[in-house]
């Protein structure tokens, strides 16, 4: 029987995800024997708490084993609507929250649901690996606005302005983020905000996963708590980083109840409810005490001021201060022409690469999150790990001539 290879044309134009590429390659160097430490995927290495690993036990107990209604459940819809209030001072009701498998697909879905092909998303570099590939799919235009080094890679209100056109939709940004660690200030989120009351038919995706892993003094800020653009406000989170559930894959959307009633209707022909048993555990998540949650925050921040402060001491490093998340970004491209004798770096892609070669340390490129002169380290790991990371980084650099 003859195959013909024809996948579609939108399947060929996507970018295999990079932190699940290096994660694969360290796996297959680990199963060679090697003393790989993985410092490529964005996830905690904490547990997820106990009370809502019971919540789950409870849910097959109790029988929540059939199809449950697209959108999610009513209680956890309901849990969302009032950590949004408790949080966030977001006012939403249960039916202008869908809940999905994982923000990720959250995120996928707002843009399916609401950009036409050929319609702009505006899109704060560094950016998220999969931000612009969702768009991709969903046949819009990624506009990329860089944030400087020198203003801990945030993207300014005049930036922003200025990459509005006529076929603007959607900007979309994640605070904390990944890969920088950056956080924007209220002050900054209210300024981004005047200018999206200015353009009624631009919307804004808050992605506000890494919500509970921020180290600033005045804290997290959501710019959908805005009144003036409340409607034009998609926030997106769920459990994953913050309460150590990155398999459970629960999502959440926040949104004026047509963009929410559109994420439902896609989501009813493309997956139905996520895992019944995943919303009971998150309910409980949503409703339940914060104080595990804050406790991963202070091991984060630790870990922060150990891998900073080593990448610090490394020549050539230039280190941005995290301000949340649990990712290091170094730039690197001080050795971007150098050579260990037998490899030439030209860019992150080959740092990374070389370094996984050389030192054993998976890191990701910053190519695909929008800055190539960039590397991410996860923090995510026991700090013995790290320490040595870095100086099996700092051993390696330095054949670099
Ligand atoms: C910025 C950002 N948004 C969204 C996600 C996806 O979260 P989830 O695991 O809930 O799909 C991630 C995961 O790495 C992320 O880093």
């Amino acid at each position: 029987m003859s195959s013909i290879v024809s996948l579609a044309d939108r399947i060929n134009a996507l970018e295999e995800s990079a932190t699940l590429g290096m994660t694969k390659k360290a796996r297959e160097l680990a199963a060679l024997g090697h003393k790989v430490i993985s410092l490529s995927v964005g996830e905690p290495d904490f547990k997820t708490p106990k009370h809502i690993c019971d919540a789950a036990k409870k849910a097959i107990d109790d029988g929540f084993h059939g199809y449950s209604p697209v959108a999610g459940y009513p209680d956890l819809r309901k849990a969302i609507a009032d950590k949004l209030k408790r949080d966030n001072n977001i006012e939403w009701n249960p039916e202008n929250i869908v809940v999905s498998t994982g923000a990720k697909h959250s995120l996928a879905n707002v843009i399916s649901t609401l950009v036409n092909p050929g319609e702009e998303v505006i899109i704060f570099a560094p950016y998220w690996v999969s931000y612009s590939e969702m768009v991709k799919l969903a046949e819009g235009t990624s506009v990329i606005v860089d944030g400087a080094f020198d203003n801990n890679f945030k993207v300014t209100p005049e930036q922003f302005e200025a990459a509005i056109t006529p076929k603007t939709k959607l900007v979309m940004f994640a605070s904390p983020n990944n890969p920088t660690g950056s956080v924007y200030t209220e002050a900054e989120l209210r300024a981004i905000g005047a200018i999206v009351a200015k353009h009624p038919n631009i919307f804004v995706m808050a992605d506000e996963i890494y919500e509970y892993i921020n180290f600033t003094e005045a804290g997290h800020f959501s710019i959908g708590s805005i009144p003036e653009i409340k409607d034009q406000v998609i926030t997106v989170n769920g459990v994953a980083k913050g309460h150590a559930m990155t398999g459970w894959r629960i999502g959440f959307i926040a949104a004026a109840k047509w963009i929410a009633d559109g994420v439902e209707k896609l989501q009813g022909q493309v997956t139905s409810g996520t895992n019944s048993i995943a919303q009971k555990a998150a309910t409980v998540a949503f409703n339940g005490t914060l104080e595990e949650a804050y406790k991963m925050k202070e091991a984060y921040l630790r870990r922060r001021d150990l891998v900073v402060g080593l990448l610090r001491e490394i020549e050539g490093f230039k280190v941005n201060m995290p301000d949340g998340a649990f990712y290091a970004f170094p730039d690197v491209s001080y050795y971007f022409g150098k050579s260990d004798g037998t490899t030439t770096i030209k860019d992150s892609d080959d740092f990374s690469m070389w370094l996984l070669a050389d030192a054993f340390v998976a890191t990701v490129a910053g190519t695909s999150f929008g800055a190539p002169d960039c590397v991410r380290i996860s923090t995510a790991a026991a700090d013995e790990q790290l320490v040595e990371a870095c100086e099996r980084i700092k051993a390696s650099v330095a054949k670099l001539k």
